[in-house]
């Protein structure tokens, strides 16, 4: 274990509030793969931060912690080499959000701009105090393992630059104990919906899931959103903007064929249901090893609660070490101890 505390740690997490998808993988998941020999990875499942939207549905944040981790376990997210955790078996996480919101200004929150975004999407009766202010939840997310890196989507930067500031200022005030995490930015684009209506998304019914199986990968594949003019094969069609191609580049290492099915279509000389079938079988050859594994797990449930346990107690060692420092530095809970 010796060897594993030089490496630099990284901090990155999901909301159990549904299983993942393809566009998952292809934004984060592969990219957190190969973040795990070179770095000390935690992956973290946010169930406090799930409860900001969706604490009138508890059954899908249960069930989407069991999803997640048999998601990550099939894709090949090691909880060996990595932590995964479970937000709520930390208590630390709590105790640390509560302490650093006293140093943190309102301003933070008002101006964050993912937040105020979420937030103008929420009826108002659900606008709760904890969504207010997971961005603060978040922060301790990363803090705890004093993250160096946290690799997340665009849309998640004002989030770790509002860890870095309040880092910076709990370390200003009480003396070092944070480093300034920094945003690892993939080079990977966000994958577009089936229906080609932005960006993947389970809840709006235009993911192919990772658990999809064979069948419903191919009606899905089918039923995708292609160019719209092109009502005969024999139309010139557009390939840009096209997600049928987009997943071709995606998910089919045949880029003779994708080449070639692009030049086709350009020149109205292939159909789309050729295009398609090929694409699912693509898609489903890149699923087979994935729902293999996750049948493996899913016949060895101890094995997925063994990755959870292990992951948490691996983090409440850091955990504890961190909240020691905190206290020690901000020389709190500490009051009675020379008393005698
Ligand atoms: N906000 C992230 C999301 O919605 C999930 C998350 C929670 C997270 N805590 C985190 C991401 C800490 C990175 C670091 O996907």
């Amino acid at each position: 274990m010796a060897a594993n505390q030089d490496k630099k740690r990284i901090l990155t997490g999901i909301r159990p509030t549904g299983a993942l998808h393809v566009g998952h993988y292809v934004g984060a998941l592969h990219n957190w793969i190969e973040l795990q020999d070179e770095y000390n990875c935690y992956f973290l499942i946010a169930d406090y931060q799930a409860l900001g939207d969706h604490f009138h549905d508890i059954d899908l944040i249960r069930d989407s912690v069991l999803q997640v981790t048999l998601d990550w376990l099939s894709v090949g997210l090691d909880p060996e080499k990595s932590s995964f955790v479970i937000q709520s078996y930390v208590p630390e996480f709590a105790e640390l959000t509560m302490l650093l919101s006293f140093i943190t200004p309102l301003g933070m929150l008002e101006r964050n701009p993912t937040l105020k975004g979420e937030l103008d999407a929420l009826p108002v009766e659900r606008r709760s105090v904890g969504f207010y202010s997971y961005p603060m939840s978040q922060v301790a997310d990363i803090l705890l393992p004093r993250a160096h890196l946290v690799p997340v989507g665009d849309d998640q930067s004002p989030h770790v630059e509002m860890t870095r500031e309040v880092a910076r200022k709990f370390n200003r005030m009480f003396g070092e104990v944070f480093p300034e995490s920094k945003t690892l930015v993939g080079d990977v684009p966000r994958l577009s919906g089936t229906d080609g209506q932005g960006k993947m998304s389970k809840s709006r019914g235009n993911a192919i899931m990772l658990s999809d199986d064979a069948d419903t990968v191919t009606k899905k594949v089918r039923g995708m959103f292609t160019d719209p003019n092109r009502i005969r094969a024999d139309i010139p069609g557009k390939v840009e903007g096209n997600p049928v191609f987009e997943y071709h580049d995606a998910f089919n290492p045949n880029t003779a064929q994708v080449d070639d099915f692009k030049a086709r279509y350009r020149e109205g000389d292939i159909g789309d249901v050729e295009v398609k079938l090929a694409l699912a079988e693509a898609i489903n050859n890149f699923l087979d090893p994935i729902r293999e594994k996750r049948a493996h797990y899913e016949q060895n449930m101890d094995l997925v609660e063994d990755a959870l346990m292990t992951g948490v107690a691996k983090t409440r060692v850091i955990a504890a070490e961190t909240m020691e420092m905190v206290r020690d530095a901000m020389r709190i809970s500490s009051y009675t101890k020379n008393w005698k």
